[in-house]
């Protein structure tokens, strides 16, 4: 406590000011600067979930085809029609490995993009959508376009009230234009019920166009499996050591699609901009690797996972799984530290080389409570004292056992500091 009765709220400076954690996420802001050479310090990587390192098939690829297929892929010359050809090839890839039209196979910048394409561009004005709470703030923004937006509770256990979702279709029935879910929630890695989901959704509202946001499933999952429950679905590549930069929005009816940006007509008039034809290239060359092997790959991180958990059981800090454990992937764990605030947590962490992080990385950088979290009815205190651990084939054994030991040394110390 400080002369003035306050508590310190800034770990770093000690600021005396009531600062609500502003100058604590300054301060790591500063920090963030002055460490930018030195990524190399990084020395655990297991925020997997935020984005991978590019494969080095993915950027072999991409130097290929950016050094000797630059032409616009729309253009009639040869040097055009080169690139063009590389476009195509890897679209057909996409569409056979997910029973998608390669006319419904439409190249985006984003996992972002995808899902504001499947949603505004599918939007009828008069039709309501139905997301779930737990979803992307790439789908849970656009939904709001539409004039009446129904939002499904969560469970305890991390995934969709499936009764909640009934009593909403019940309710709206016909007018329901647009069904959200994702496949695996990016902050817990539950795994969500597609099926149960999308049948009822089917049953009870026979307009409405489903989306899955399959992000985070791409690597591991069957994705023409996923894709023949829903009308649409979205995958990034960088979430599977692609590049930044390529999402794809696979759709069964793409006429009835408009595009949200508009200018030359590209991606069948779904989508105007000129493409990045080596990122394609390089991504669908990524897509094809994890694919390949995505169960050994699942395997594998599985262990990771029950390693980290086990040596953080032996460790000192007090901790709880948010979510299922039955119910997750295995590629990502969710961890409350009981009277630790995770910012302070994620940067301690850090100084010693390991990245975590606290769910979606936003814009700013800034950590707000989860609304994943919060959805699933866990306390604004709790979701505030969580991180997110997310695991790749890349990570050792060793790495995770260890992380796991000097993340627990550190908010037991954390949270001896505040009760001090
Ligand atoms: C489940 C989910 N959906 C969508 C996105 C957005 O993808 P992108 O980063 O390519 O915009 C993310 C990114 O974290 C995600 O985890």
């Amino acid at each position: 406590m400080s002369a003035s009765g306050r508590a310190s709220c800034c770990f770093l400076c000690h600021e005396d000011a009531n600062c609500e954690g502003v100058l604590n996420y300054l301060c790591m802001q500063v920090a963030a600067l002055r460490r930018v050479d030195s990524i190399i310090e990084v020395t655990i990587y297991l925020d997997n979930a935020a984005t991978t390192h590019m494969s080095d098939a993915a950027l072999d690829e991409y130097t290929k085809v950016q050094r000797s297929y630059f032409g616009n892929p729309n253009g009639v010359h040869h040097v055009s029609q080169a690139a063009k050809t590389i476009l195509e090839e890897k679209r057909e890839y996409y569409a056979k490995l997910v029973g998608a039209d390669v006319r419904g196979t439409i190249f985006t910048s984003s996992g972002t993009e995808a899902c504001n394409l499947a949603i505004k561009g599918g939007k009828k004005d008069e039709l309501a959508a139905i997301v779930s709470g737990l979803e992307h703030h790439c789908v849970l923004e656009p939904a709001k376009t539409y004039p009446v937006v129904k939002i499904v509770k969560s469970n305890l256990d991390g995934t969709i009230d499936l009764n909640d979702l009934e009593k909403i279709l019940k309710e709206n029935g016909s007018e329901v234009g647009l069904f959200a879910l994702m496949a695996v929630n990016n902050e817990t890695g539950v795994i969500q019920p597609i099926e149960e989901a999308t049948q009822l959704v089917r049953e009870h509202a026979g307009r409405a166009k489903i989306l899955v946001d399959a992000v985070q499933g791409a690597p591991w999952l069957d994705l023409a499996h996923l894709f023949s429950f829903s009308d649409m679905m979205a995958v990034s590549a960088h979430k599977f050591h692609g590049p930044k930069g390529v999402g794809v929005l696979f759709s069964r009816s793409p006429n009835d699609l408009s595009s949200i940006i508009s200018g030359g007509g590209q991606e069948y008039e779904k989508r105007s901009g000129t493409q990045d034809v080596a990122s394609i290239a390089a991504s669908a060359i990524a897509l094809e690797e994890v694919q390949k092997d995505k169960e050994s790959r699942l395997r594998a991180v599985k262990n990771l996972n029950t390693a980290f958990l086990d040596s953080l059981a032996r460790g000192d800090a007090e901790f709880m799984v948010n979510g299922s454990r039955e119910l997750q992937l295995g590629t990502i764990v969710n961890i409350c530290f009981p009277e630790v605030r995770n910012e302070e947590l994620i940067f301690l962490a850090d100084q010693e080389g390991i990245a975590v992080s606290a769910g979606a990385a936003c814009a700013s950088g800034a950590l707000q409570p989860s609304h994943v979290l919060l959805s699933m009815g866990l306390t604004k205190t709790r979701a505030t004292s969580s991180i997110r651990v997310s695991f790749g084939v890349e990570n050792t054994l060793q790495e995770c056992i260890s992380a796991a030991q000097q993340i627990s040394a550190i908010a037991a110390k954390l949270r001896k500091t505040r009760a001090g």
